[in-house]
């Protein structure tokens, strides 16, 4: 049970302003927000936190989690315990993780996930799958907002695995029918018949190298101009996840300018890393898909990025062990998916610093505020306000470490961005009034984190 707690001193640091000052907390929610709150006036028993020197932030939402995924004949690395503890290290205090559709139902699929979730110590929201159309969608999809849910999930490709919703006219259904009941519509822009192509053109060793030939960009590209046409001819905004390359981004910049309302999430991965990754003998730790591009695609997103072309930044994170990614060096085989939540907000802090263009405020819009406002749990979540549930980060932005698999918590064992020096630590963590993460000592409960319905 939470009790209250007084921050004081600190450097608040919201979308919309950043100013010194006191918040008070009492029981679950931000009771009040001020220059100066005096010790003795609040509640008996008040704990009281200096964060003289540091930042507090709105508590971060990774916008994209594959926890305790069951793909591919085995389960990914962190349950969803241990992502409620990695998360807490990095200053997240809401993830969005996914149904994926049982193809027979989506309340079914909905409430076997929500089962799933419920040891999570940090809260959670979902987003729905569709993999196939049924002829009672619309109903179906009906039932899964009343659930709680304001977003689902589209592949336009892994025809493979049965995510592809191949018939045009059906496709165009669920998009309409999701527009007509105000869910936004996320997608996974990668076209098959292009991925398929330039399989078949494909004459060299599929070494993890070749995964950003056999899945090149004009796919993404191709996808999101696909999908963009629907969502212009029922004018409907429309999500695209992880974007990966500059042809991608060129993409929505057409959808744009056509007035086409695109809201970009991009990952760390893309935006720091390169495919020169994939050489090497662990070449198979950077295996995701999309797939790692070239410098120039990272530079494009860091530059859209810095532009404010870009209104989220989530981690996919969909971890494997180091042992499971190293078991086959053939990118066909390869489990695909990378760590990265607790990686996310020190990396980006150390991007700001380094290039300049990007605030801090700025950065609490794309981990934050801009995921809260795309799938409704805004203000609820992800903004410093009175009312708001006391979800709040205290960021040291001096302390300079380096990433390594000593320093962050995944049970991959491994994190992609070993020996990287950032600038930037989480000291404490809040959730709803309590402290989860303080001191580098975890103190999340099993089953504190509530499922967030969003309001969209
Ligand atoms: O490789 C990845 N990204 N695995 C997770 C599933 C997805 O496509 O987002
Ligand atoms: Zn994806
Ligand atoms: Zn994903």
């Amino acid at each position: 049970m939470a009790g209250s707690i007084l921050i004081k001193d600190g450097l608040l640091v919201d979308t919309e302003w950043v100013r010194h000052e006191d918040i008070l907390i009492e029981g679950e929610k931000i009771k009040r927000i001020a220059p100066s709150i005096d010790e003795n006036d609040v509640p008996e028993g008040t704990s009281i936190i200096s964060a003289d020197g540091k930042c507090v932030l709105p508590g971060l939402i990774d916008a994209h989690t594959h926890y305790h995924l069951v793909s591919r004949g085995t389960v990914t690395a962190d349950s969803f315990l241990e992502g409620s503890k990695l998360a807490s290290y990095g200053g997240v205090t809401t993830v969005i993780d996914f149904a994926d559709d049982d193809k027979k139902s989506l309340s079914s699929s909905l409430s076997k996930r929500l089962d799933e979730m419920k040891d999570m110590a940090i809260d959670y929201a979902l987003h729905q799958g569709v993999y196939k159309w049924r002829p009672d969608i619309l109903s179906e999809l009906e039932e899964v907002k009343k659930m709680g849910v304001g977003t689902i999930k589209i592949f336009t490709t892994y025809k493979d695995v049965g995510y592809l919703i191949e018939d045009k006219s059906q496709l165009e259904e669920v998009f309409k029918d999701s527009s007509d009941l105000n869910l936004m519509v996320s997608v996974h822009a990668e076209d098959d018949d292009v991925i398929r192509r330039a399989g078949e053109e494909y004459s060299g060793n599929y070494g993890p190298e070749s995964h950003p030939v056999l899945r090149p960009s004009e796919a993404e590209a191709v996808a999101i101009r696909k999908v963009g046409d629907i969502a212009k001819k029922y004018s409907m905004p429309l999500y695209i996840v992880h974007l990966s390359s500059r042809k991608g981004l060129m993409e929505v910049r057409k959808l744009r300018s056509e007035g086409v309302r695109v809201i970009v999430e991009t990952t760390p991965h893309y935006l720091f890393l390169d495919k020169s990754y994939l050489s090497g003998e662990n070449g198979p730790l950077y295996v995701m898909t999309p797939p790692l591009r070239s410098k120039d695609d990272s530079e494009a997103l860091r530059e859209a990025l810095s532009n404010g072309e870009i209104q989220v930044v989530a981690t996919d994170h969909c971890a494997f062990t180091r042992a499971q990614k190293l078991e086959s060096n053939d990118v066909r085989k390869i489990y695909p998916g990378i760590p990265g939540t607790e990686e996310m907000l020190p990396l980006l802090h150390t991007f700001a610093l380094s290039n300049g263009h990007l605030s801090l405020s700025q950065i609490v819009n794309l981990l934050s505020t801009g995921p809260a406002k795309a799938f409704g749990l805004y203000p609820r979540k992800g903004v410093l306000r009175e009312g708001s549930d006391a979800d709040v980060v205290i960021f040291d932005p001096d302390e300079s470490w380096t990433l390594s698999s000593e320093t962050v918590h995944s049970a991959s064992g491994y994190t992609p961005y070993e020996g990287f020096n950032v600038t930037g630590k989480v000291q404490m963590t809040i959730l709803r009034g309590r402290i989860v993460m303080g001191d580098d000592i975890y103190l999340g409960i099993k089953g504190d984190g509530k499922f967030i319905e969003a309001t969209r």
